[in-house]
């Protein structure tokens, strides 16, 4: 029988890098698992188990925040609660980070995530995903504070996302290549799917929100036009494609080929994605899989953060077109950002 390689039999093989005596990051990253089948399910039933729609409230962001959301969040931390390697957690829907209730002093582990990213996607039935980072602090015996967490994406020593769509697919690394890891809802498993994924070096597509052309900076035009109008042989079979899922448009431009990006505009100078637990994650991830991801200036994983909820203009993907934005801005750079286009 062909060997069956399930996430938890892959992760037990990879945990000699962090923990090879005491399997504590080969637990979390289990439960992180346990926690997406989970939210798969809920996804998988939203509308029948009257999870969707609105909460008629507002998180940090100041976005309104979807049942879902809130579903997906209380899970991840319940399930990240019991495990006594864990110190604190850094949500997308808490304003503050929360101490485990099991390791708020021991733990080594710092949890950063976006437990349903692509929320405005839940009611219409298009692909959402949650993402998560891992990072370890330098001294335990003590509780976690904020700062803790704002330390460079280089830190990470893992990160990862599960996206539910036609299939929910867990993708992650611990800083030696990219695996993926298809569901199997009939024994309950994430199942090896895609080994050693790397992002090819043809752009099939690029996804950006073109109702924002009126709000972009001159080197954000210039760009979206080279790539979508431009003489270039290498856009010639190039497509725009845009699902308003952040991860569900990086997964699938690092499966074919291509480049997101969210850029810093008139409006929102510093964009509308997390560096934290959006932008630092994927980053990592596209990263281990050959491609880059910049804000326009420098590389995402050194950036350090300023705050928990700090956004971040976001270009990522292959290689070649994030050094090539990175040029235009460059080449922008003299003109002032309100000058007309
Ligand atoms: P979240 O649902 O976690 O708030 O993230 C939504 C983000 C991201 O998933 C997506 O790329 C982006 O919002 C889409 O924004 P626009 O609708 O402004 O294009
Ligand atoms: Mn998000
Ligand atoms: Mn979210």
């Amino acid at each position: 029988m062909a060997e069956i390689m399930t996430l938890a039999r892959h992760i037990l093989q990879r945990k000699r890098k962090y923990d090879a005596a005491t399997g504590d990051f080969t637990l979390l990253l289990n439960h992180l698992a346990l926690a997406t089948k989970v939210v798969s399910r809920q996804v998988a039933r939203a509308g029948l188990l009257d999870v969707l729609g609105k909460t008629g409230t507002e998180n940090v962001q100041g976005e309104e925040v979807k049942k879902l959301d809130l579903i997906a969040n209380e899970l991840l931390i319940e399930l990240l609660n019991d495990l006594p390697m864990v110190c604190a957690i850094a949500s997308e829907e808490d304003e503050h980070i929360r101490h485990t209730e099991a390791g708020r002093l021991t733990g080594r582990y710092l949890v950063c995530f976006d437990p349903l990213d692509g929320s405005s996607n839940i009611d219409v039935n298009i692909t959402i995903g949650t993402i998560f980072s891992i990072r370890r602090r330098a001294d335990t015996g003590c509780e976690a504070v904020a700062e803790d967490f704002l330390k460079p994406g280089t830190e990470q020593v893992a990160a990862g996302y599960c996206i539910y769509g036609s299939s929910s697919l867990f993708v992650y690394s611990t800083g030696d290549g990219v695996d993926g890891f298809t569901l199997d809802p009939s024994v309950g498993e994430f199942v090896l799917s895609h080994p050693g994924i790397r992002i090819p070096d043809e752009v099939a597509c690029f996804s950006v929100n073109a109702a924002n052309r009126r709000n972009w900076y001159p080197e954000t035009v210039a760009y979206v036009d080279h790539l979508g109008l431009g003489s270039d042989v290498r856009y010639k079979k190039t497509s725009l494609r845009y699902v308003g899922t952040l991860v569900a448009d990086v997964h699938r431009n690092l499966l074919v080929g291509g480049v997101f990006l969210y850029p810093g505009d008139r409006k929102a100078p510093h964009g509308k994605l997390r560096l934290l637990y959006e932008a630092h994650p994927l980053a990592y991830l596209v990263e281990q899989a050959g491609g880059a991801a910049t804000d326009g200036v420098g590389r995402i994983l050194d950036i350090v953060p300023t705050g928990l909820h700090m956004r971040v203009p976001l270009v990522i993907g292959n290689r070649r077109e994030v050094d090539l934005y990175a040029e235009f801005t460059h080449r922008y750079a003299a003109i002032p950002p309100d000058a007309t286009t």
